[in-house]
């Protein structure tokens, strides 16, 4: 087994009406002067804002609420979150939403204990370590990003179109409060959203050049297999209290990094991801579906016998008397059916933003790469050609 560490203290409450104890874990975490943040819309019409801020004024608790936080989450609103924290005298913050919302949280909660630096030119360009943040709380309201209890935080730079993550030790929540039935009034498709990103969290590392840590490996097939079984359960009964239980914690085991102990994650997909929701601002899950199937036949070849471990173990395709290379493309061709079925897209065409150009195309692999700095993945290593070779491959 390959060394490594493991690191993930947030504390989960998980279960229906968890929300109510919002308050006292905050007390508990020495939180007094608490900035919410939250969406758009679903959290106030729902009436779940109203019954975490109860819960909040019943521990007595002093907050400032920050709201409007989009999918892609702006830098711009981080700013303006980070100016409120510091003018309210915060200690603490509370993200009431889906992975957008938590990373603004983070990002708040960055700013507001580090006035002397820039959060996007210091930290998220990577100048300069986050040296400390004030503590995060979640109530987490889809099963999606993992970021309730990830390290990592995602931000777009609405002037330059940069949509950068920043991982650190102190972007783990403190705890993550998840009740199930807060996602009953999710869209069907930001729930297919999810479980695609779900799925991508495991598959990004699973899919990496180190394949010795047996636990690891079936710690990940197992969710995948569990994500996918109840993922098709919601599409057929979305209000299946015991599916939306399996996904969210799924969703939040998927990106602590349990599913990946001991590997070199690749993340490739998320790279090339993160550069349509930059440049579209198309959704997270659906910029995933919308490369793997082009990323997975242009890689499969550095290792078939790891995809064939894939589609035997995960989707339990027969691998009798085949070679691990026609087993591995049947794999493939099991996650794009799948996703298919989540009606998901598959390809840039399926997108909003439609087929583009080439130029477009060398624009979307130049930025990957952050203007040719950097290579992506570790599965396998890809540069600019190949980056440009995938997105010419997922162009239709
Ligand atoms: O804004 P509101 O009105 O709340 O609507 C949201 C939003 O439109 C809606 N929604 C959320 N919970 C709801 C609900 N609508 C009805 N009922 C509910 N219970 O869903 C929409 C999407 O919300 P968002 O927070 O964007 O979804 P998600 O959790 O998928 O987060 C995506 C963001 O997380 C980043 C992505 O890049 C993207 O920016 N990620 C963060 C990661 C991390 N920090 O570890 C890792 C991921 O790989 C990912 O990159
Ligand atoms: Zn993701």
């Amino acid at each position: 087994m390959q060394a490594f560490e493991f690191y993930s203290p947030t504390k989960i409450l998980f279960g229906a009406s968890t929300e109510a104890q919002a308050g006292q874990q905050i007390t508990a975490y020495g939180g007094s002067r608490v900035v919410v943040v939250y969406g758009g819309a679903s959290a106030v019409k729902s009436g779940l804002l109203e019954r975490v801020l109860r819960s909040l004024d019943e521990a007595g608790l002093a907050y400032e609420c920050v709201g409007g936080v989009q999918p892609n989450p702006k830098l711009s609103l981080a700013y303006e979150g980070v100016k409120r924290a510091l003018s309210f005298g915060a200690d603490f913050v509370l993200a009431i939403g889906g992975g957008s919302v938590i990373d603004t949280a983070k990002a708040i909660a960055d700013g507001a204990a580090t006035p002397e630096f820039d959060l996007w030119d210091d930290f998220w360009l990577k100048k300069h370590p986050l040296p400390g943040s004030l503590p995060v709380g979640v109530v987490l309201t889809i099963p999606a990003a993992g970021s309730e209890s990830s390290d990592s935080a995602v931000l777009t730079n609405d002037e330059t179109l940069e949509k950068r993550g920043l991982s650190s030790p102190f972007h783990r929540p403190r705890f993550a409060i998840m009740n199930p039935e807060l996602t009953f009034t999710l869209p069907r498709y930001q729930v297919t959203c999810g479980i695609v990103d779900i799925m991508m969290h495991t598959m990004d590392r699973y899919f990496n050049p180190v394949t010795t840590n047996e636990l690891t490996d079936e710690i990940a097939e197992g969710l995948l297999r569990n994500t996918i079984r109840n993922g098709r359960r919601v599409m057929e009964h979305p209000g299946d209290y015991q599916a939306m239980s399996e996904l969210m914690w799924a969703g939040s085991l998927s990106h602590n990094g349990l599913t990946g102990l001991g590997n070199k994650p690749d993340f490739a997909p998320h790279q090339l991801g993160h550069e349509l929701s930059a440049m579209f601002d198309v959704a997270h899950g659906a910029s995933l579906s919308a490369i793997w199937d082009s990323w997975a036949k242009y890689c499969v070849h550095t290792n078939p016998a790891r995809f064939a471990q894939f589609a035997e173990n995960v989707w339990g395709l027969d691998p009798s008397g085949k070679e691990p290379v026609t087993l591995a493309m049947e794999g493939i061709e099991a996650v794009r059916q799948f996703f298919r079925s989540l009606q998901m897209p598959i390809c840039l065409s399926q997108l909003d933003c439609g087929v583009q150009s080439e130029s477009t195309l060398e624009d979307l692999a130049y930025r990957c790469t952050f203007r040719n700095t950097r290579t992506i993945g570790s599965f396998q290593v890809l540069n600019y050609d190949d980056i440009l070779a995938i997105y010419r491959l997922a162009n239709f």
